[in-house]
């Protein structure tokens, strides 16, 4: 599926990156631009910048930025094609799929093709194909209805080696995109083979809904392999950053303001059927912190529901801290023991189950209530480690009035001194800001280098008066300005550009304005690769276009030419920099010249070069 360029186009139109951009980061005016902490790297002053002007984002921390598509993918870690349909819809502006058009296709956009393709494959073999027959036992004996499999589309892969690969080759599919899914595997001897045979499919889904990846669960008892087989991660799949049956899931979680957490797939679906709808499962794993950050677009309430085994028990622990950290309010549910989410829901019905979720306690009361069932409070070396593990989480809640009562609940409820509650927490505080603050190091050492430092060693060897006043020209070229970027056009000889960068910037404007009259910043910028993105946003999103001392030395200049004023006196100076740099090298080289002759001709040289700048002036102030 592709949506057409012009579509595109319109959407990119009516959204305004600013209104876009707030919905997820609190956003100030500053200058021409809005300021906000930026959401890519933890900051505590902000150096997040939305120019409304240009309609795009850029980070003076991270480099992070680009239009508003790029900020819905990196924010929401969705496809190109995700974040133009979320957009669509925001917008309410309807989608023409151009089926025609498909050989622009990303690698992305072909895989997921395939995915649904295969997808639907697998659902038909379970609704209609005889063998389906014992996946469709298997499914009544676990309580789950026909409807149920058809909203999750749910499936079944047939015995053997050879199913869906048939399939693949009949659809003309790329079978070596097909083994890159992990649908099917290759053999010594390069004989491909299905891999999920004989297994229930599971489809799991973006929080879009499309399919990036499946899993089967092993149904016959001869099968040897593991209980869920699942794919590899692939460029659409990124296990840590999906949480299962969120697309499902997203609008209740809203509604409700709160999602319960459970491990399993099948947990999930049960609970769907039961009408329990605000449910993601994290498939086996300990909650990651980019899953943390997904779900708290929905919601900052969660309920942990995992299995109270011990896998579970320290899986909990874990997803705890990570989402304390991410500002969440956590609490635990506990089922009776031996019972998961799927079987205490068919067994208890969904009253039962919303009783469980009633009773859910705090995630401190849980910690607590472990170390206890532990009988570390009995011994003092041991109830005194298990103080310190407690007080721990409570360190990373930024509320100092939810830290003082989460201290006296416990005290009171565990019948421990709160002075001695208070003085861990002192220490866990001071520890906590110590961590807080070599991460914060870290991820300025990792990522912050100016963009301008990317071109660094080029800077380094043109004086500062020749660097900054090419990167002004360059600026003005991303004004949207027809008259001004004409002038620049005319008048500036790219070739005389010291730093290649420039030269290769200007070259390719040229060009493009040329050929297709467009002047839009966030259009421009697209055309170069990732590091000069970087570099041009940084340079062209800064707060003043027109430098202040310049203004101060124009008292006069009226505000709707001034730019153009500027432009030219930028012009101006540029020019007669080029000269002086020339007139300097010609002094150096008559003071070392070997003959009378050289000197005398490099003299005459450098009277046309005075009078030359002398000119220049006069020509272009017309
Ligand atoms: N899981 C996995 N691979 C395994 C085992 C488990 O990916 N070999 C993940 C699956 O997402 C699974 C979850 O961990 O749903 C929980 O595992 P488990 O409790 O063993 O399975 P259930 O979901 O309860 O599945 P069932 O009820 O069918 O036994
Ligand atoms: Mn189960």
């Amino acid at each position: 599926m592709r949506i057409s360029e012009s579509k595109i186009e319109e959407i990119r139109n009516s959204a305004n990156i600013v209104d876009i951009v707030s919905e997820y980061v609190q956003l100030r005016k500053r200058g021409r631009n809005y300021i906000g902490l930026c959401p890519f790297h933890s900051e505590k002053t902000p150096s997040f910048t939305v120019s409304d002007e240009k309609q795009i984002y850029h980070c003076f921390g991270c480099h992070n930025g680009g239009n508003v598509f790029k900020f819905l993918m990196e924010y929401k870690k969705i496809s190109f094609i995700e974040a133009v349909q979320e957009l669509a819809e925001q917008l309410g502006i309807e989608l023409n799929y151009d089926e025609s058009v498909r050989e622009g296709q990303s690698e992305q956009e072909i895989l997921f093709d395939i995915n649904t393709e295969v997808a639907k494959y697998f659902s038909n073999n379970l609704l209609n194909d005889e063998e389906g027959q014992i996946a469709r036992d298997y499914f009544q004996k676990r309580n789950i209805k026909v409807q149920t499999m058809r909203a999750f589309g749910l499936g079944y892969a047939l015995n053997g080696w050879e199913n869906l690969v048939s399939f693949l080759k009949q659809k003309n599919i790329d079978l070596e995109k097909a083994l890159q899914l992990g649908l099917i595997g290759r053999n010594k001897d390069g004989r491909v083979y299905d891999k999920l045979a004989g297994r229930i499919i599971f489809p799991i889904f973006s929080p879009n809904g499309r399919v990036v990846a499946f899993a089967g669960r092993k149904l016959r008892e001869d099968d040897t392999g593991g209980k869920y087989i699942n794919s590899p991660e692939s460029i659409i799949y990124v296990k840590g950053r999906i949480l299962y049956g969120l697309s499902f899931a997203k609008d209740e979680i809203r509604k409700l303001d709160k999602a319960i957490i459970v491990e399993g797939y099948m947990d999930l679906i049960s609970l769907y059927q039961a009408g329990i709808k605000n449910v993601v499962a994290v498939s086996g794993t300990a909650l990651t912190d980019d899953q943390a950050q997904l779900l708290s677009r929905y919601t900052k309430n969660v309920v942990l529901l995992f299995d109270a085994d011990t896998a579970g028990i320290s899986a909990s622990m874990r997803s705890i801290e990570i989402l304390l950290r991410k500002d969440f309010d956590v609490k635990i549910a506990t089922l009776p023991s031996g019972e998961d989410p799927d079987s205490f829901v068919n067994k208890y019905g969904k009253d039962e189950f919303e009783e469980v979720i009633k009773r859910s306690e705090n995630f401190l009361e849980y910690q607590t209530a472990y170390y206890e069932k532990q009988g570390m409070f009995n011994d003092p070396t041991k109830a005194a480690e298990a103080i310190r593990e407690l007080v721990k989480p409570i360190a990373i809640i930024d509320d100092e009035l939810k830290r003082n009562l989460l201290i006296k609940t416990i005290a009171k409820k565990f019948n421990l001194r709160e002075k001695l509650l208070e003085k861990e927490l002192e220490k866990a505080l001071e520890q906590e800001k110590k961590t807080a603050r070599t991460q914060t190091q870290r991820i300025y050492k990792e990522e912050i280098k100016s963009a301008e430092t990317l071109i660094a060693p080029e800077i380094k060897k043109v004086p500062p008066q020749v660097y900054n006043t090419e990167k002004e020209i360059i600026r003005l070229m991303f004004e949207n300005d027809e008259t001004i970027f004409e002038l620049i056009s005319e008048q500036i000889d790219p070739e005389t550009l010291e730093l290649e960068i420039h030269r290769k910037i200007f070259s390719k404007l040229q060009q493009y304005y040329s050929e297709e009259k467009n002047l839009n910043p966030a259009d421009l910028i697209s055309l170069f690769d990732d590091d000069t993105q970087s570099y041009l946003r940084e340079i062209t999103i800064e707060q003043y276009t027109i430098s202040q001392s310049w203004l101060e030395n124009h008292p006069s200049v009226s505000a709707e030419n001034n730019l153009y004023r500027y432009a030219t006196d930028l012009i101006i100076k540029y020019k007669q920099l080029i000269i002086d740099i020339k007139i300097s090298a010609n002094l150096k080289a008559i003071e070392n010249a070997d003959s009378e002759e050289i000197a005398l001709k490099l003299m005459r040289e450098n009277l046309d070069l005075e009078r030359a700048k002398r000119e220049i002036k006069s020509l272009l102030l017309k």
